[in-house]
This record gives structure tokens, sequence and C-alpha cells, in this order.
């Protein structure tokens, strides 16, 4: 198969179990490059899991991932990031203590080695130009890049997180719930830097509660229920109330 048939990232039969709490079952899943899917489905539905799942954060029970057609087994999100997958978790996961700059690059500052020292300081100031640029090109508005990330508000917080997961995430983006905390004018800012990375050909998975805004960015639309796929809706031949009606179930009954 030509590498464009592949699909950047594929979950095939994943189960996931808390003990005899079943929050995924065999769900079969695919992603494309330059792809939104949106993830949807009500609180408990599994949306959460599944990204956990697919970065390594947990393992899944049962099933397989793979990425760009070759099968994954990742034991913990830094080999996700390895594979250029990153994630923007639901419950935020900046550290509190440290600047806007060092959590952009936190667990990557240390990847050349040498970079000690005197010359560690020099690259803490390339850090933070980069930080800046980062944000900048992206219109994030954030007073300095030295701001500790726990003075912050939790919408500004967000902001962060998404632009450092925008700027890592060379090929999938993971998003659970980003806009969440966000205004309605910072929530359409992420929506814009999100559409501006499918772009560059970057597929993205985007959980939210916001239908009307996953019914505006996503390519495709996959609802959870109970753990399980239950449908995927494609732009163009759904609306937000057929939406409601898979997250809730009714679309079940009515078939
Ligand atoms: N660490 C955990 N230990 C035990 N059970 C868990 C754990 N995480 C999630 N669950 C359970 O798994 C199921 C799916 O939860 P999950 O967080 O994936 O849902 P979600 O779709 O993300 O919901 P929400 O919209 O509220 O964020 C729920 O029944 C939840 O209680
Ligand atoms: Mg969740």
């Amino acid at each position: 198969m030509s590498e464009n048939t592949v699909p950047l990232l594929e979950a095939r039969g994943i189960t996931k179990a808390y003990g005899n709490v079943a929050a995924l079952t065999g769900i079969n899943f695919k992603l494309d490059r330059g792809e939104i899917v949106g993830l949807v489905g009500d609180n408990g539905a599994g949306k959460s899991t599944l990204v956990k799942t697919l970065c390594g954060a947990h393992q899944p029970t049962d099933g397989h991932i793979f990425v760009e057609g070759e099968e994954v087994h990742f034991s913990s999100p830094k080999e996700s990031r390895m594979r250029g997958i990153e994630v923007v978790y639901q419950d935020l996961a900046l550290a509190n203590e440290l600047s806007v700059a060092e959590n952009i690059f936190l667990g990557r500052e240390m990847k050349q080695p040498g970079f000690l020292g005197v010359i560690g300081t020099m690259n803490r100031k390339a850090m933070r130009a980069s930080a800046v640029e980062t944000l900048e090109s992206l219109a994030i508005e954030i007073k300095s890049v030295e701001t500790r990330c726990g003075t912050m508000s939790g919408g500004q917080r967000q902001a962060v997180a998404v632009a450092r997961a925008i700027m890592w995430g060379s090929k999938v983006l993971l998003l659970d719930e980003p806009t969440a905390a966000l205004a309605v004018a910072e929530s359409d800012k992420i929506a814009g830097l999100v559409a501006g990375v499918k772009d560059k050909g970057v597929g993205v998975i985007l959980v939210s509660h916001n239908l009307p805004q996953v019914h505006e960015l996503c390519d495709r639309v996959v609802v959870l229920l109970r753990g399980r796929v239950v449908t995927e809706l494609r732009r163009g031949e759904y609306s937000i109330d057929d939406m409601v009606s898979w997250i809730t179930g009714a679309a079940l009954h009515k078939r």
C-alpha cells in the first residue's frame, strides 16, 4: 500500500476496562492526514479514555493501535510524542510552578546534551524567544512568557497547553476539550488554530461538548455511547440535532 492510503492513526478493537468498569468496548477508529475528527458523547462515554489510550497514558486491555500502518505499544505519552502525537488533556497538564516558556519546553529542554551551566542559560534565552514567537504566531496573548502558569486563568492556561501541542505536534493532535474553559472569543481562536494545523496535514482528534463548534470544524464526527462507537457522521450529512440524537442514544431507537 502506498503511504497515502495508510491512516495516520488507527485503532482496531480497542477495549479498556478499569477493574470491572468497561470504559471502551471494541473501538475501531481511523484518522487521516489533514483531517479533523470530532469525538463526542455524553459524560462518561469514554472519550477521555480513548484519548489516553491512543497516546499511551493508559494501556488498552485489548486491541491494536497503528501509526502510519505500523503497530505501536506506547507505554507513556513520552513515547507517542516521539512519534509526533501531542495531547492536550481535559485535566490540564501544565506545571503551575513553571513559567509559560518553561511549560512549553517541558520535557524537551534536555534534549541537547551539553546544554548545562552557562550554556544552559543561553538555552533558556532561546527557549523564551521561541515561546514568544510561537505564541505570537498563534495570536495567543499572554502578558509574558515568564509568567508562572499557576497565576494565570484557566482559559489562559488552556491556551498555553494548546499552543504547546500545536508547536510540537508534527503529525497528530489529540485535544480533549481544549475550549472547555474558554470564553467565546478565545474558543474561536483555538478553533482557528485547529483549522490552521489541518492545512499543514496534521490530523486532529477533537473531543468537545461544544456541538456547534464540532459541527463547523470537523470533517467527521465519531459518536461514543457507553464506550462504543454508535455512528460516524460526515460533514454536510447531518444536523446538530442528529448529533444530539446519537449522543443520547435516541437515534438508536428510531432505526
Ligand atoms: N482512572 C479511572 N479509573 C476508573 N474508572 C475510570 C477512570 N477513568 C475513567 N473511568 C470510567 O470510565 C468511563 C469513561 O470515562 P471517560 O473519562 O473516558 O469519559 P468521557 O467521555 O471523557 O466523559 P466526560 O465528557 O465527562 O469527560 C466512566 O465510567 C468513568 O467513570
Ligand atoms: Mg472526558
